[in-house]
Order: structure tokens, then C-alpha cells, then sequence
């Protein structure tokens, strides 16, 4: 199995280009089902989760041809309605091709994605939403059996809790449904308004009401387009936390600041200097990094999936912090592995207290999810000496290059078998 080395300590300095966002890649790959015309999409991020994507729409019967920069996808009328285990356990958006085929074909079986190592993550929110559109369903032996006898249905529906998934799935699925859907309650994500520009250009009819409340008004004609896929701002808040971590200095080129204010905010903070510009984000870290308190929230507050990363930083403030996780209830998985590296944190319910001033040593250690494993990789860059962490096919579930990308701006790591 693969691990990475990784040598600190490193002061990490010069240029990263943000690489296509994944997270707003996947509902807008799962939402080209919804059409027969060709699509074409640039700045999807070469990543394990994309490619697993890619091959679930091509087992649903999507023509796919691949040009590395260009991906033209073109479905036929007739499409399989099955979204297998093997493809969907590995990616828990698997579930957001339930949606589409409900709405062009009125059947699904797709099977539940299962928990994950950062909680249980139900998909609850994502059916009671779709039987307010008319579908019916059953759970058998871990697939959801929907149909939609009469169609979709447009309807007004709250959803109880905000969910980035749901909030996606029952936007592509109203978007073919008949008549006037109204949700509200809805997650804001960018990748989110990201789907829906994607949605209008290819036809479809979605506006923003209020901010949280959108409006679908069902269309029947699809059109062909070409779309750029947004900029990762996950991937643009981790390199910004690693230069704050490393007393770094990087010019984070091809994002918006606009849509990472919060974390901007944060950062500035804890004592980096940043300046924003059109498209690039320059940040300088500081030697002294000052303690802050953060909860996890839906955006636009602080993103959960920048937790981990934004805890490494927080061992090395001057005075103790704490993180409240408000999102999933088990995404801790990285602090046992930060503990043995020297890192003083304690866990009591979804609360983290964080001891500053923490000096970290290389350790051999096991990633356990996706951001999880990048915090570790964090963490190395300041431990004098060699780590090695195992297990990183989860790195490679969202990040696309982080090898070369790191090396480039002065990290000493290297992949090894
Ligand atoms: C998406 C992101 C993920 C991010 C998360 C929260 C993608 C591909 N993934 O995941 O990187 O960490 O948003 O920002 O975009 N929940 C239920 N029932 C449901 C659905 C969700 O209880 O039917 C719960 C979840 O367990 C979790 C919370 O709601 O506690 C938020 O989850 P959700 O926003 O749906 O996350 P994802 O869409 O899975």
C-alpha cells in the first residue's frame, strides 16, 4: 500500500494554482444525467472520487470521452436505472445520481452509501425531500427502490435540517419535475450556486428567492453546453492554513476571496498578513500565532472540512484554543494521530480543547479520511524529521497533484510503495 514521507521542518513559499473544485464537480457531473445533449466540462479536478463519479455515470449508461482537459459526457435514451454498492460505498455522493434518474426516468435502485469514518451520514433529509416530489420508495437489503409512478411533482418542501446533499439532489431532481418547486432551509454552499448556474445554462429554470429558499420551475427542453467548473476552496483554504502554519509564504492563484471570507477572517486573526487581489490570494504566516475560539457551521460559517487542517495550526498558537464540531459528530479521527505526534488536545463530546505552544515530533501514522489526512501531512511539515503516513488513498479521494503542488512550494515529501 502506498505511504507518503514527509521531512520537516519546512517554511513552505512561492506559487499554487487552485485546481478545480470537487465537491461542485460531482453534483454537476450527477446532474448530466438529466440530459441527452452533449456536455462539455473543463476544470474537473483529477481526483479518485471524480474518476469514481465518471465510472458510476458511464454503468448508467452515460458516453463518456475523456480528453484530460475536457470531459464530453452524452447519455442515449435509454440508461440503466442501477447504481451499484462497489461504486457507491467509496463515495458518499453516489447518492446524488438518485435525483437525476428519478426525474428523467422515474426509477432508481441506488444503494445507500453506508457510514464513514467522520460519522454516520444518513440520507434521511435527501428521501423524505423526494417523496414530497411523488416518489415512492423502499430500502431492501441496503438500495433504495424509488419510483415515481406519475412523475415528479413540484411541491414546497423544508428541509429540517441544512444538507449540502439534499439541498443538490432535490434541486436536479425538481429541475425536470412538473410544475413549481419551492425549497427552503437549503445549505448556501458556493458549490451549490455553482450546480445552479450549471442548471440554468443548460436550461433548466432555478432562482434564488431568498437566502436560503430557492424556486424550480420544471422545464422539458435541455440544452447542449460547455462549463468551467468553480475553484476548490477547500483545497485554497488549506494551503492558506499550511502557510500560516509554516510562517509561509504563498500566492494562492485562481480564487475568489469572496467565497472564503470566513476563513480569510480567521486567518487574519490568528496573526497572518493576507492580501486579496483579483483572483489571487497572497499570505505571509507570522511567527507568533494567536489562540481562537471556532465552531463548524454551514456556510457561510467555518467550514468543516477545513477542521482538521485549522486544529494543526491551532497546536501551535501561543495560548490554548477550542473547536466545537457542529457538523458531523465523529470527525475527530485526526487528534489521536496529532496526540502521538505531541499534540495536547482532549476531546469531551463534540468539543476539542487545543494547547498551544505544542512542538511536534515525526511519527509513523494512519490516515483516516479525506481532510484528516491532509492535517497529518500539515503537522509533518512542522515535526523535525521523517513521517510516513499510511493509508493515503484518502488523500487521493480530493486532492488533486498535493505531491507535486507541495513540492513545488518547498515541502519535502515523496510517495513511496
Ligand atoms: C457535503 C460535502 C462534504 C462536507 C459536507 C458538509 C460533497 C460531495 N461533500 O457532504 O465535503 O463535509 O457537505 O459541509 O459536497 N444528514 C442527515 N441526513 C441526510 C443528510 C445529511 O442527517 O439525509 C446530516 C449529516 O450526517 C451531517 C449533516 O447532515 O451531520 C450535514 O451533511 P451534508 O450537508 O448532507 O453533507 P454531505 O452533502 O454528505
Amino acid at each position: 500500500m502506498k505511504k507518503l514521507e514527509v521531512f520537516g521542518v519546512t517554511k513552505l513559499k512561492g506559487q499554487i494554482i487552485i485546481s478545480g473544485s470537487k465537491n461542485a464537480s460531482l453534483p454537476i457531473l450527477a446532474a448530466t444525467l438529466l440530459s441527452n445533449k452533449k456536455i462539455s466540462l473543463t476544470n474537473l479536478p483529477r481526483v479518485k472520487d471524480i474518476e469514481t463519479m465518471l465510472l458510476l455515470l458511464k454503468s448508467l449508461g452515460s458516453i463518456i470521452k475523456d480528453n484530460k482537459k475536457v470531459i464530453t459526457i452524452k447519455n442515449n435514451k435509454q440508461a440503466n436505472f442501477f447504481a451499484s454498492y462497489g461504486l457507491v460505498k467509496t463515495m458518499r455522493a453516489g447518492i446524488l445520481v438518485l435525483g437525476p434518474l428519478l426525474a428523467k426516468f422515474g426509477k432508481a435502485k441506488v444503494s445507500l452509501p453506508g457510514g464513514c469514518a467522520i460519522g454516520t451520514r444518513p440520507v434521511d433529509i435527501h428521501l423524505k425531500a423526494l417523496s414530497k416530489l411523488g416518489v415512492k420508495y423502499k430500502i431492501i437489503q441496503g438500495y433504495v427502490y424509488a419510483s415515481a409512478p406519475q412523475g415528479l411533482i413540484g411541491a414546497n418542501i423544508r428541509f429540517s435540517k441544512i444538507s449540502v446533499g439534499a439541498t443538490e439532489n432535490l434541486i436536479i431532481a425538481a429541475s425536470l419535475a412538473k410544475g413549481k418547486t419551492i425549497l427552503s432551509n437549503c445549505a448556501i454552499e458556493p458549490e451549490i450556486k455553482d450546480l445552479v448556474i450549471f442548471l440554468n445554462k443548460m436550461g433548466c429554470n432555478v432562482k434564488w428567492i431568498k437566502k436560503r429558499t430557492v424556486k424550480i420551475e420544471g422545464v422539458t427542453k435541455i440544452n447542449e453546453l460547455n462549463y468551467e467548473v468553480m475553484p476548490d476552496r477547500i483545497e485554497a483554504g488549506t494551503y492558506l492554513i499550511a502557510a500560516a502554519l509554516t510562517e509561509g509564504n504563498l500566492r494562492i492563484k485562481g480564487i475568489d476571496s469572496k467565497i472564503i471570507k470566513t476563513e480569510i477572517n480567521v486567518l487574519k486573526k490568528i496573526g497572518a498578513k493576507i492580501v486579496q487581489r483579483k483572483n489571487e490570494i497572497i499570505i505571509q504566516g507570522s511567527k507568533k500565532i494567536k489562540n481562537i475560539n471556532i465552531r463548524t457551521a454551514p456556510y457561510p460559517g467555518f467550514p468543516t472540512d477545513l477542521q482538521a487542517q485549522m486544529m494543526v495550526l491551532l497546536c501551535k498558537a501561543s495560548k490554548k484554543s477550542y473547536i466545537r464540531e457542529e457538523i458531523f459528530e465523529n470527525r475527530f479521527m485526526h487528534v489521536a494521530e496529532l496526540n502521538r505526534m505531541g499534540a495536547k488536545i482532549s476531546i469531551n463530546g463534540n468539543k476539542a480543547t487545543i494547547e498551544g505552544n505544542i512542538k511536534f515530533e515525526a511519527a509513523e501514522l494512519m490516515a483516516t479520511d479525506l481532510r484528516a489526512s491532509v492535517s497529518l501531512i500539515l503537522a509533518a511539515l512542522v515535526s523535525k524529521g521523517k513521517s510516513v503516513i499510511n493509508r493515503i488513498y484518502h488523500l487521493d479521494r480530493g486532492y488533486e497533484n498535493i505531491e507535486k503542488k507541495m513540492k513545488k512550494i518547498g515541502a519535502k515529501i515523496k510517495r513511496v510503495n
